[in-house]
């Protein structure tokens, strides 16, 4: 057993008060109210601490019991308010004469004279060719006295309830309710019971050490308060990013750290970037208005005729490439055509375009449109971690070690590709994760093909991915709907960790 004046030094003022509180009679179990009024206490946390810091140190048992109990809801408000319908019914048919249906819908408004024949029924009162009579009066009077004083004496504890009455009233919509109540009371243990009362002086103590409280000798005597830091306490909230800024932000010190560089770009593009430059034949399903939002304003965005020709003559015969392209017609007009992109594979096919002879590593994680009904994990508007590298005996095994190293530093090792396609990669690649024990996919990937590179006159082979932000926030935040990213639940937001 430790020394008990020892005992007295490790507790707090709060602990004191309440303990010398108890002391006065020891034997009692102290109920939370009883513990307010003896220490001079508003807050119930303050004596729910103390409480719980004397029952860590073996000084107190809490004993928590929860009881139901009945208490007057709404209409049972309203009943103690204005009498009980069934009450006023009685008053008005034992003071008329010859009461009829027809006088009492007369006397009650509809939404009473409705339910209140049914009340009368069934306290025994009968109806019969429109006209109401009865045997009993007083057995009838008396237990709509009894009901209406059951109500006023509301709340009553559950068990002490009369039964037959609770099992009226809970038939009867909103006129009582039942709550569980916790109740915690506290009392001596017999360590706690040897404690000399005097021995609990409340100290000053000093729970912050500021820098007047150093340059004053104070401290030198002053208590300091030990704190707990295990106590459950409230967690500060303060502004941060949504969790798919800070999954983006994560996303780019990885490419960043891998020695790419970030494209950012215009989501208004042609058809024929978005499409054509990337060997997409122009009755491509995914053109149709099905998938792609084609805009109104720009319709149609002028492209160079050269460019509209190189794409013409790859598609049609393969061009210079030694493919045999894929024959049929090909559309300038088609080729011009405004629209929201559908990939951000137009964007890297842009940037080559433009830079075709120079080694590249190019990232880019932005948004892209396409029409899809909303569901659990389609949105028409999201976003794509796309990425090329361009450098002299680039191959797939580059390719697939830079996905994987990728989504290792996004904290998945486990990945794996299967063969796909895309009509402007060969070969192509799905890549897909491994979360929870199942493989899900996350995008796909490939090696640009000479119709797609060589009008451009790139120089090297192009690895490329186009993979989807959104799959992967449902994965880092384990959610199983992709619209809860969209939706600023303000209590989820809060609640989100930190990426
Ligand atoms: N653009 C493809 C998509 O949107 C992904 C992709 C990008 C595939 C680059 C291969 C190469 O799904």
């Amino acid at each position: 057993m430790p020394r008990i004046g020892m005992v007295a030094e490790t507790l707090v003022n709060t602990e004191r008060r309440m303990l010398k509180a108890m002391l006065v009679n020891p034997g009692h179990a102290w109920t939370l109210d009883e513990i307010l009024a003896s220490c001079d206490w508003q807050d119930q946390a303050i004596a729910v601490g103390a409480g719980l810091g004397l029952a860590d140190k073996g000084l107190v048992t809490a004993i928590e019991s929860v009881s139901t109990e009945v208490r007057l809801a709404a209409n049972g408000q309203t009943a103690i308010q204005t009498g009980l319908l069934e009450g006023r019914l009685w008053d008005w048919l034992s003071s008329t004469e010859h009461p009829t249906i027809n006088k009492l819908q007369d006397s009650f408004e509809k939404h009473e004279s409705g339910p209140g024949v049914g009340l009368l029924k069934k306290l025994g009162i009968t109806l019969d060719s429109g006209t109401f009579s009865f045997d009993n009066g007083d057995a009838v009077a008396d237990e709509i006295e009894a009901r209406q004083n059951f109500l006023v004496g509301l709340p009553v504890k559950f068990t002490d309830a009369d039964k037959t009455m609770l099992d009226h009233f809970k038939s009867r919509r909103e006129f009582i309710e039942l709550i569980d109540i916790t109740q915690r009371s506290w009392s001596l243990t017999e360590t706690g019971s040897t404690i000399a009362p005097k021995s609990l002086v409340e100290t000053t103590s000093i729970n912050e050490i500021t820098p007047e409280l150093l340059q004053s000798e104070s401290w030198k005597d002053a208590e300091f308060r030990r704190f707990d830091v295990s106590l459950e306490s409230a967690t500060p909230r303060s502004g941060k990013s949504h969790p798919m800024q800070s999954l983006i932000e994560r996303i780019r010190h990885i490419f960043l750290e891998m020695g790419f560089s970030e494209l950012v770009e215009d989501y208004v593009q042609t058809a024929g970037w978005n499409m054509d430059a990337l060997f997409i034949p122009q009755d491509h399903p995914a053109r149709e208005m099905q998938d792609t939002f084609y805009l109104d304003n720009p319709k149609s965005i002028e492209l160079p005729e050269d460019l509209m020709n190189t794409w013409s003559s790859i598609h049609q015969s393969g061009g210079d490439t030694g493919s045999t392209g894929w024959g049929g017609d090909f559309s300038k007009e088609i080729s011009q055509r405004g629209l929201l992109r559908t990939h951000t594979t137009v964007n890297t096919i842009q940037y080559l375009a433009r830079n075709p002879e120079q080694a590249c590593r190019v990232f880019t994680v932005d948004r892209v449109f396409r029409k899809e009904a909303i569901d659990r994990t389609h949105l028409p508007e999201f976003h794509q971690i796309e990425g090329i590298i361009m450098e002299e005996g680039a191959n797939l095994q580059m390719l697939v070690t830079t996905l994987k190293t990728f989504y290792a530093k996004m904290g998945y090792p486990e990945v794996r590709v299967r063969p796909a396609y895309f009509p402007y990669t060969e070969p192509s690649l799905e890549i897909e994760v491994k979360w929870r024990g199942k493989w899900l996919e996350l995008g796909g990937a490939g090696i640009f093909r000479p119709e797609v590179t060589e009008p451009l006159g790139i120089k090297h082979p192009v690895l490329a991915w186009g993979m989807g932000l959104e799959r992967l926030a449902m994965l880092v935040l384990g959610l199983d709907d992709i619209r809860q990213l969209y939706i600023s639940d303000l209590e989820w937001l809060r609640n989100q960790p930190l990426i």
